[in-house]
This record gives C-alpha cells, structure tokens and sequence, in this order.
C-alpha cells in the first residue's frame, strides 16, 4: 500500500522526506512525489517510477527548498501508474497540497458534485477528489475544512496535507489506513510506518480513527472529527528497522495474514452501495450477463484454488456453466470456447506468464477476457477486456494470503452480482449473504486471534514427512489451498484429495500418525467427510478436523477439532483458510524455514 512520510521544522524537509520514503519502499510502490512549500508556494514533484527518480529530479531535494512537506510512495489503486495520477494532488489554485493511503469509496459521486460545480481534474485517482474537496470547505480554517471533509468522505484513508496559507503547520488525517507522528528536538513528523521515522525518533503517537493531527515545528495537537482536541500519550518504539518494516511481525507472511480482515473490507466495501452489488469496472450489461452461456476461469497456484472455489458459486448462484483449468494446461489443450463463453483469469501479480498466455489464447478465439487482478497495471491488468482489482495492496510474502483473501471476495461478488441480474438468486438469499459477506472482516479476526492454539498444535507437526488435506465440494478447494500452505513454505510433502477419491488408492499412504487435515464445512456433503474421517482414523492417520461451530458430531472421529463462526456455505473459504494459513506458516517457522522467500519459489512466475 501507500506510504506517506510528512516533516515540519528547523531543518530542509525534502531530504528528510526521500529518506523517510525510502524506508518505506518495502511496501511497494510504482510512483513518488513530494510537496514542499518554499517561503512563497507549494512547490510539488511526482513521477512514475522508482523513488531514484524522484532523488535524481530533485538532485536529493535541493531544488525543493522549505522546511515543511509531504511526501508519497504510490500503489496504484484508481489509475494506472503515471506521472499525473502520483501524488501529491494539489486543488486548482495550488494553494492545499494532500497524498493519501487508502481507497476513497464514494469518490466518484464526489467527482460528479464537484465538477457540477466547476472544478476540474487532472487525473484518474479517487484522491484528487479529497484535494478540491479540501477547496471546496476552506474559508481559511484548515481544521474546520479538514473535519467537515471527514464527514463527506467514505472509505479509507491516510492523509498528509498542507496549506499555502499556513505555512507553520502540516496536518495528518486516519480513518482504517494505518498513520504515526512523531517528534524530537529539530522538528516533527508524521510517517505511514515506524521505520520511517525511527531514525529522529523512537516516540512515537499511534493515530487513532476520524482523528487530526496538526503538527508545527516545535509542537502537536490532536482533535477528534468536532474539532475538539484530544490528550494523547506517545508510545515508544523498540524495534529495530528490518522488524519495523514488518510492523513488528516476525514475517511479511504474518503480517500479511492479519491484514486479511482490511483487505478482505477494502475489496468488499465499495462495491456494495443501497444493498446491491456495484462493480463499476466489470464493463458488462444486463443483458450481456444475461446471454453468459458458460464461464472458463484460469489461473495458476492459490489463484487457481480460488477459481475452482468459485466454480460452485457461479453453478449454485447464477446456474451458468464453469470449467476452471491451471493456465498451463489450458493455453497448450486448444480449449473450446463456444459462443457466449466469459472467460476470467486470476492472478494476484499479474504478471504470471501462463495466466497472461492464457489471456491472449481467449481473445485470439474471439472472446472477452475479464482480469481479477491485484496489481494495478500489470500485464494482465493492460491486456484484459476489463478488469476487477482485489485492492489488496502490495503482498511481499511469497505464499499468498491476503491477496487469496480479496480475491475469493472478488468472485463471490461476481457470482451474486450474476445471480441476481439472472434472476436465479432470490432477493432474500441475495439479501442475506450480503449481510454474511459484512460479517466475514470480523470472522476472519477472531481466527486469527487463535493463532498460539495453532501454533502449539503445529509444533507437533514440525517432523512430518506427509500431511493429507481432505474434503468434499468447496472443502475439496478449501484443502488444495491448504495443502499448498504448507508444503510450499516447510517443504513437507502434502496433497489435497477429493475426500471420496481417498479409497481409490492414496488411503494405502495413511499410516499410524499420519496427519490428515479434513476439512467439512459443507452441511449437505458433512456425514460422508465423517465416514471419511473414520476410514482414514481406523488406519491410524491423526485427524485434524476444520468445521462450522456446532457441528459437534465431527469429534466422534476428529482428534483434533477447529470450528469456524457460521456463515454462508459458499463463503466458508474464507474462514477456513485462516487456521489452515497458520497452521503451515507455523510448522514452517518450527523448521527455521525462510517463510517469506521459499527455496525455489517467485512472488511471480514470470516465465514458463
Ligand atoms: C501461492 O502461495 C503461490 N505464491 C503461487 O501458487 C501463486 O498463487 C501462483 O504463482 C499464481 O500467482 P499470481 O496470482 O500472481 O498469478
């Protein structure tokens, strides 16, 4: 996501900006830019690329002069990378300069209100709508124009701003995107993250939501959203700069993991408006959804678990027809793509080159590609027909989590948005699994707050030579994710199986203590996985059993029991996948393995 870095003081701010920029490249990023004011106006710099472009523009920062700024590292979220769309965004005037972390929900009937009223855009982001929004309050009271845009605003946000007019003080905004400040004897800071500032300062104020900080040379003050001001004690940081950088997790993968609950919001919310589904991007009709005859959802790896998930919701929801294949096959078989054919690819990079393959195969035959995507403009985000952003912000961890995460939140909304328009989804039911799909951010967090009960049980797993994930249906997607997990971060051998497939020959494996991890979330398929739980428990295996609360008739034939919070059977990935996360992230760290960069393993699987 986007990193923000803000300085006020005796000192030049710009250098103190690229520095603090630079510790926050970890983050991910495609362009910078900075704002400084410099005695007469705010003077701002931004460019696609690499921040030693922004270095090199600037010569370090000494042809911006000025001891109050804001800086920014951008992860395009609305409009591709480029030059315009980085920040700082500046109002018409360039008298309020603002950069900003976090997706602006309803920026687009904000747009619309402020070009009815005559202001102009210059770019495709949903932030320089905050920057006239900014204009469109100020009557010379920055915190009163700041406060009165908190209230307009839907979504999330980190903001840093400035003012021409008040040239003594910088202003730090939170509302879901994670901000600091700080301060010591030369001058004040505000910062996305510690490791930007640890190097003036291990004091540190955490900035709590709807809160404003404005910050002078010499001193802070805090208000809440009514402009009144807040008392606030600063935390002092012992981290070192590489566990900063990870937010104080010991892993980018675990870090990764407990950003599941906002990522899973962020893809979520602004596609939810008056109780309907709204994908503004999608680029299809009524009546085009309406003719869908089948879909082909493609994709390698975690993405491609998530695609045969979505398999039985589009079947279940919207009755269309699905075939889900891993690019690599697909791209070589000649698939048949008959009139009337959606194809969806899937891939958190973008970048994948089967997946991007399989993308040019599908148009070559005539059809429009749909991209579910996390990385916006990468390959597959540029070549697709259209494209529906996970807006699941930089993933560094090799092993998939959060992006997984989005992306499940991604086709579930496809196949219900499908359902509806196809009239094979009640509006009650549709009704419904909206409000489950709003449960699932706070699910998700009170699993992962059971982490030192998995860790202990994955501790007993370390020395395991082979772990069998079973299920049936989506639990049969479910334990392919899971198997994934956790042999491609502790290299112990693992296998995801139909859980009825077992007595076809792989349940001569099972031996005294072997583990198997039987996943039943599915209330129609729950007594055949039990039989299938006895089958494998009467050959000595260890089992493991992941199931929905209540479901206390598992612990007949489980050893060991997980339960999920009750939601939607089609939405059950996105609960178990979470103890079937930690449970291999642990046992990988128990073996000392590099968690976050696995032997033989890419972020992205560029080549064939
Ligand atoms: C999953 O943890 C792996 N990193 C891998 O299977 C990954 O999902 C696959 O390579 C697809 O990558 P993509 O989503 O970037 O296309």
């Amino acid at each position: 996501m986007c990193g923000i870095v803000g300085y006020i003081g005796k000192h030049e701010a710009a250098p103190i900006i690229l520095e603090g920029l630079s510790k926050l490249e970890y983050r991910g990023y495609d362009s910078t830019g900075m704002a400084i004011f410099d005695g007469e106006k705010i003077r701002i710099k931004k460019s696609a690329g690499r921040l030693k472009v922004l270095e090199e523009l600037t010569h370090g920062g000494a042809t911006m002069p000025g001891v109050a700024g804001i800086g920014h590292t951008r992860w395009a979220t609305h409009g591709v990378p480029s030059d315009v769309n980085a920040h700082p965004h500046y109002n018409e005037e360039e008298t309020i300069a603002v950069v900003h972390n976090g997706i602006i929900e309803n920026y687009i009937p904000l747009r619309e209100k402020l070009m009815s009223k005559g202001y102009k855009f210059t770019s495709d982001t949903d932030t320089e709508v905050l920057a006239h929004l900014i204009d469109y309050y100020y009557k010379g009271n920055p915190l009163e124009a700041i406060t009165k845009v908190m209230h307009r605003v839907q979504g999330s946000y980190a903001l840093g701003i400035i003012f021409a007019e008040h040239p003594d003080q910088i202003f730090a905004v939170r509302k879901d995107s994670p901000l600091i400040v700080g301060q010591n004897e030369d001058g004040c800071f505000i910062a996305s993250d510690v490791p930007a500032i640890l190097k003036y300062t291990r004091k540190v104020y955490f900035i709590e939501n709807q809160e404003v900080v404005r910050l002078r040379a010499d001193h802070m003050h805090f208000y809440n959203v009514d402009e009144e001001e807040l008392p606030k004690e600063p935390v002092t940081i012992d981290w070192d700069a590489d566990a900063a950088e990870k937010g104080g997790y010991e892993h980018f993968m675990l870090k990764e993991m407990y950003e599941q609950p906002k990522t899973v919001t962020d893809t979520l919310m602004p596609r939810i408006k008056d109780n309907d589904i709204v994908i503004e991007e999608l680029g299809m009709s009524d009546e085009e959804i309406r003719a869908i005859r089948k879909i082909f959802i493609v994709a390698c790896g975690s993405a491609y678990h998530t695609g045969v998930t979505a398999k039985y919701i589009f079947e279940g929801a919207a009755r269309i027809p699905v075939e889900v294949d891993v690019a690599s096959e697909f791209r070589y078989r000649k698939p048949i793509l008959e009139e009337g054919t959606m194809v969806i690819v899937i891939s958190q990079s973008g970048e994948t080159a089967d997946t991007l393959a399989a993308l040019r195969e599908s148009q070559k035959l005539g059809h429009k590609v749909l991209g579910i995507v996390n990385v916006v403009g990468s390959s597959i985000a540029r070549e697709a027909d259209n494209v529906m952003y996970t807006w699941a912000g930089p993933e560094i961890a090799v092993a998939t989590t959060k992006a997984y995460s989005a992306q499940l939140i991604a086709l579930y909304l496809l196949a219900m948005k499908f359902g509806k328009v196809r009239g094979t989804l009640a509006e009650a039911e549709f009704g419904s699994m909206l409000e489950d799909l709003k449960r699932l951010p706070g699910q998700i967090e009170r699993l992962l707050a059971n982490k030192e009960r998995i860790q202990r049980f994955a501790n007993r797993y370390i020395g395991a030579k082979d772990v069998f994930f079973i299920g049936r249906g989506i639990d049969y997607a479910i334990s392919m994710e899971g198997s994934l997990k956790l042999k491609e971060i502790s290299y112990i051998h693992s296998e995801a199986y139909a859980a009825g497939e077992l007595k076809h020959g792989t349940i001569s494996l099972i031996e005294e203590g072997t583990l198997v991890a039987a996943v039943a979330t599915q209330d129609s398929l729950f007594q055949k996985t039990l039989s299938n739980m006895v089958e494998v428990k009467a050959r000595g295996a260890f089992v493991l059993a992941v199931t929905n609360e209540g479901n206390t008739d598992i612990e007949k034939a489980a050893d060991y029991c997980i339960y999920l919070p009750k939601t939607n059977q089609w939405f059950t990935n996105s609960l178990a996948i979470i103890p079937l996360q930690l449970f291999g992230y642990y046992v990988a760290v128990g073996k000392g393995c590099d968690v976050d960069k696995p032997r033989n393993l890419a972020k992205s699987v560029t080549v064939e």
